[in-house]
């Protein structure tokens, strides 16, 4: 019964990724719905998740399928994207943990999330996730699992997710996924962003394709964004294909 089912829905995937119309609309969609702040709408269990609800699924068939030892985020905000993954390595039952790294972790936030009963997987570091100190600490908390799971998910500009990416993209073990969120910004129309330092040419998109020119252990997982449409993450999903 499976069969038939997967290969019918890889092929509608596949039409679905070719229609033009279907991406433009999509892009439209994402753009005039940015305006509102879609994106912090939100919650997983009690915590603000500034997510979309479409990256969220696909997250939750990533973790499904890797099963992780450890996720590592960087970029906590309000913990709700930690929570998440703390909640989905809950259920699958085994010892994965996860790892938030944030350079501002506000008081509030900490309380809530120390007091969730999924902090029980969860450990936070403050600082910048490019920080040596901090990267040093990573690799040693790191120390030791198998599978690996990494997403960017802090500062957007180029430069910094450029460095993450060369940091990082180390501790992603093959056949796991490095995930780098906000990609979108590069689809939106330039100046955007007016109070932020990224914007078009500047953010995660841009740097994932120089960091792509100069290594060959990730491959962008079309598969994803053609069966999501609207997505933050836009050639974001890399999948780890060599050791
Ligand atoms: C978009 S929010 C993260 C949202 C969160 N991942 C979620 O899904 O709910 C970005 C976060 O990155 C943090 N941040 C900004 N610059 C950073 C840096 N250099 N290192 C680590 N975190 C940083 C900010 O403090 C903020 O909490």
């Amino acid at each position: 019964m499976k069969e038939p089912f997967e290969k019918e829905k890889q092929e509608s995937i596949k039409n679905l990724a070719r229609s033009i119309d279907l991406k433009s609309l999509s892009n439209k969609w994402l753009a005039d719905v940015s305006v509102y702040k879609y994106s912090y709408n939100f919650s997983w269990m009690g915590r603000p998740i500034i997510q979309f609800p479409q990256d969220i699924i696909a997250m939750q068939e990533i973790v499904w399928s890797v099963k992780p030892d450890l996720i590592i985020e960087t970029g906590i905000a309000h913990g709700g994207s930690i929570i998440f993954y703390a909640s989905l390595l809950e259920l699958i039952g085994k010892d994965g943990q996860v790892l938030g790294i944030d350079i501002d972790i506000r008081e509030h936030n900490r309380v809530e999330i120390e007091n969730h009963p999924m902090f029980k997987r969860i450990t936070m570091m403050e600082g910048s996730s490019i920080d040596e100190g901090i990267v040093k600490k990573v690799y040693e908390f790191a120390k030791g699992k198998k599978r690996i799971l990494v997403v960017l998910d802090s500062n957007h500009t180029h430069e910094h997710v450029l460095k993450e990416l060369e940091l990082y993209s180390p501790l992603v073990t093959k056949g796991s996924y490095l995930v780098v969120f906000d990609t979108v910004v590069e689809d939106m129309p330039e100046g955007f962003f007016p109070d932020r330092p990224w914007d078009k040419g500047n953010n995660p998109k841009t740097a994932v394709w120089e960091f792509l020119e100069m290594n060959d252990r990730f491959e962008i997982d079309k598969e994803i964004e053609g069966k999501l449409l609207i997505t933050v993450a836009p050639d974001g999903y890399l999948k780890c294909v060599k050791e």
